[in-house]
């Protein structure tokens, strides 16, 4: 974990927030490399979960509502970890970690095994707390949201009618969620800052349990398609007493991460909770009219719900690799190699003229990178030995490599003539391709 911290950091994925002041614990900020794989991986969900579907539409709505929707959903009375300070060292834990993190005065034990006095444990509400306007009480209290799933819960109902849709039909949503986790900690896998994945799928109430199903294979087959194999993902059913206490049926896809096997998706059959609450609370109702039927009823929900952070930090671990290789001189030395799939890579291919000292590459190489650019992200590079660049590219995941030479100036013979070598990160092989079969073929591979 160490080393994949590092390269986050070296190469610009992952940068500690407000670093120079000493940083922000639970925050972090996404560099030039970080934001472009975060795209990709958002981009990819949102064309897989709305675009490529009939039967579900997107939203996307404020993080600041009315704080009335956190008492209807239950969050303002029981969104809570329970927490106990440390006499000793006065630090706060979450009671049920306290034999699981490091203990802040003396890291080799745990909380457990210190020898501290703990308070009786109490209940801390995870919600961040705000004020809409100028004065700042009650009335004007607001909380930054925890989950994006409520905004579509009291959408529903406008959704439903602009959408013209039947059941069974979801509405995805893509954006920030906060949480003041007692201990925010393994980089950023428990953040206070992060950005989730829902979609809320709503069904009738009898198909509540065959649409979990559902959900939960093509959700796997998601992961699988960009670069986390089925065989690295496990599937948890949360037994009873784990369950959320609006959850009939829960699966939690986890990710052996190099700290342990933690969750990285939640899919819950939420029943028609929800929607029950909020028509409950807001005296508005939220109920759907079954035309086959002529019946009402409030709809169940089944909730695929991932996390943007989690994803793209399983995805550093599953590609992060560091092998021994033949390098230009023949000599073996190691290199480190970010496999991306090229589906969700931050950069989908390097352009390099083979010389920077001769203006002819140079110049076919611009030309090169300018037919790309409009169709993917490329990275032009001409500074230093093309070994170096190569290198530079694989630890940053990029895989593909465009190398323009003297047998693409037509300088080795006419066949060769307007000809590139493309280059395969993980393979490392090479072959010529025309120019203008380049777009193409690489439009083809990351699909
Ligand atoms: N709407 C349901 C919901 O929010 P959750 O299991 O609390 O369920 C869903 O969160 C997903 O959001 C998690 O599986 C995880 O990927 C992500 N997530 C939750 N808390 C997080 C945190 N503190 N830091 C980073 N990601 C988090």
């Amino acid at each position: 974990m160490e080393k994949i911290v590092s390269l986050c950091k070296r190469r610009g994925f992952i940068f500690q927030s407000s670093e120079i002041y000493g940083g922000l614990n639970g925050a972090w900020d996404y560099g030039p490399l970080g934001v472009e794989l975060k795209r990709s991986i958002r981009d990819y969900w949102w064309r897989c979960m709305t675009q490529l579907r009939d039967d579900v539409v997107g939203m996307d709505g404020a993080i600041l509502m009315n704080r009335a929707v956190w008492k209807a959903s239950g969050h303002e009375s029981t969104f809570s970890d329970p927490m106990v300070d440390c006499k000793t060292c006065k630090r706060r834990y979450r009671a049920d970690q306290l034999d699981s993190v490091e203990c802040g005065q003396r890291p080799s034990k745990t909380p457990a095994t210190c020898g501290g006095e703990f308070t009786e444990a109490r209940a801390f509400n995870l919600m961040f707390r705000t004020y809409v306007g100028p004065v700042e009480d009650d009335s004007s209290l607001a909380y930054l949201r925890p989950e994006t799933a409520q905004a579509i819960f009291v959408q529903f109902k406008n959704v439903l009618e602009v959408a013209r849709k039947k059941l069974p039909f979801g509405i995805a949503q893509i954006g920030k969620a906060f949480r003041n986790e007692i201990n925010p900690r393994n980089f950023t896998f428990r953040s206070r800052e992060f950005e989730q994945m829902e979609l809320e799928f709503f069904v009738p109430p009898d198909q509540g349990f065959q649409w979990l199903e559902y959900w939960k294979e093509e959700r796997l087959r998601w992961y699988e398609a960009i670069g986390i194999p089925r065989s690295k993902i496990h599937v948890r059913q949360v037994p009873d007493v784990e369950r959320a206490f609006y959850s009939k049926g829960t699966y939690d896809l986890e990710y052996d991460f190099p700290f342990g096997r933690q969750e990285l998706e939640g899919i819950a059959y939420r029943t028609d909770y929800d929607l029950k609450q909020h028509q409950e609370h807001s005296g508005k109702p939220l109920e759907y009219f079954d035309e086959k039927t002529r019946s009402k009823f409030i709809p169940h929900v089944v909730e695929p719900s991932a996390g943007v952070d989690r994803t793209l930090l399983a995805v550093l671990c599953e590609a992060y690799a560091e092998e021994e290789v033949k390098g230009d001189d023949g000599k073996s030395e190691m290199r480190t190699v970010l496999r991306f799939h090229p589906r969700i890579a931050p950069i989908k291919c390097g352009v390099f003229p083979l010389l920077k000292n001769k203006p002819e590459l140079v110049a076919r190489a611009k030309e090169v990178r300018d037919v790309l650019r409009p169709h993917l992200t490329i990275f032009y590079d001409d500074a230093g030995a093309i070994g170096r660049r190569y290198r530079r590219q694989d630890e940053a995941g990029t895989p593909f490599g465009v190398t323009i030479d003297f047998e693409t100036l037509g300088e080795k013979g006419p066949e060769l003539k307007d000809t590139v070598t493309l280059r395969e990160r993980d393979s490392m092989k090479q072959e010529r391709v025309m120019i203008r079969d380049l777009v193409g073929r690489l439009q083809t591979a990351i699909a």
